[in-house]
């Protein structure tokens, strides 16, 4: 079977190398397209692959029709919201993720983000401190656990609210649930959104929630750009100088908001939440072996499209 890593944002070279090693030691063929230019070069090499490895890459139905003979595509990391699923539904292709194998990466970056804006972006202006803070976790999975056990080793309250995991599962997990999102979005000095993007999800965080926070409050997304109402957003800003929007996923027109709102937004040049060489190894070498094992013996764990 040929097997080919499309990834515009490349892993770094030793996951390349220890995907290369498990296809091959499998009787494989390994292929790699990296920093390709668009969707026709992902056509044009995907028209003989029998599995894909991606990462944010868009797998429309226009790809999946220009591959024949896929059968896998296995999206390295959590969220799968660029591969059409019911495309590949259609033709049998089965899609999977690898939960859980960036979700240190990512979350380190939402504490580190919390840090930077509570020191003014490393300005030299007075900042405040995050140790007894309230951080309020939107979404309690693989990501947001995490955030929550590296908040409360820095001191700070870790609030949590998640429509498919129970209460007493919360409490256990250390957390104080909250009732409703209002209420997180009310009682929180920080906001961390986990949620993936999906028809439910995507434009729920917006201006009636974001002025809910209390003053000098601080939204982090590490999730996706498209979860935000970005109009609500803005006009959230506007009125309430005191609140501040950090992001891994820039909103659009980010420089006149970055004009208009200084060192109260910020959000990085490029999606960089997973881009570490632990989280490329763990989610890189994941996907090799869910593909390995998926032609050795048809495992379908972790597919998202049953
Ligand atoms: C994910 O969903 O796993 C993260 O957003 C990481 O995306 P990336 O692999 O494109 O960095």
């Amino acid at each position: 079977m040929k097997i080919l890593v499309a990834t515009q944002k490349p892993f770094s070279a030793a996951a390349v190398a220890g995907i290369k090693e498990i296809v091959t030691a499998a009787g494989h063929t390994f292929a790699a397209l990296e920093k390709y230019e668009d969707a026709e070069a992902l056509k044009a090499a995907a028209a003989d692959a029998d599995a894909l490895i991606i990462r944010s890459d868009k797998v429309t139905a226009d790809v999946i029709a220009a591959a024949p003979a896929l059968k896998i595509v296995v999206r390295a990391g959590a969220g799968y919201d660029n591969v059409d699923l019911a495309a590949a539904s259609a033709r049998g292709i089965v899609v999977m993720n690898t939960p859980g194998q960036n979700a240190n990466a990512v979350a380190e970056l939402a504490i580190a983000m919390m840090i930077f804006m509570s020191r003014g972006q490393f300005t030299p202006a007075t900042g405040s401190e995050i140790m007894g803070k309230t951080v309020g976790i939107q979404a309690f999975g693989n990501v947001g656990r995490l955030v929550g056990k590296k908040a409360e080793a820095l001191g700070m309250k870790v609030k949590a609210i998640d429509p498919f995991i129970p209460e007493d599962k919360i409490r256990e997990a250390g957390a104080e649930p909250a009732a409703t999102l209002e209420d997180l979005y009310a009682g929180c000095d920080f906001v961390s959104i986990h949620i993936p993007a999906t028809p439910q999800t995507v434009g729920s965080i917006g201006y009636d929630l974001i002025t809910k926070m209390p003053k000098g409050a601080c939204l982090v997304n590490t999730a996706r750009k498209e979860v935000i109402d970005e109009a609500g957003l803005e006009k959230a800003l506007e009125e309430r100088p005191d609140l501040k929007y950090v992001t891994d996923v820039a909103p659009g027109g980010y420089e006149a908001l970055r004009e208009k709102f200084g060192t109260r937004i910020f959000a990085t040049p490029k999606k960089m939440g997973a881009q570490t060489a632990e989280a490329n190894l763990n989610a890189g070498l994941a996907a090799a072996r869910q593909i390995v094992d998926f032609f050795a013996t048809g495992n379908t764990r972790f597919q998202v499209n049953k």
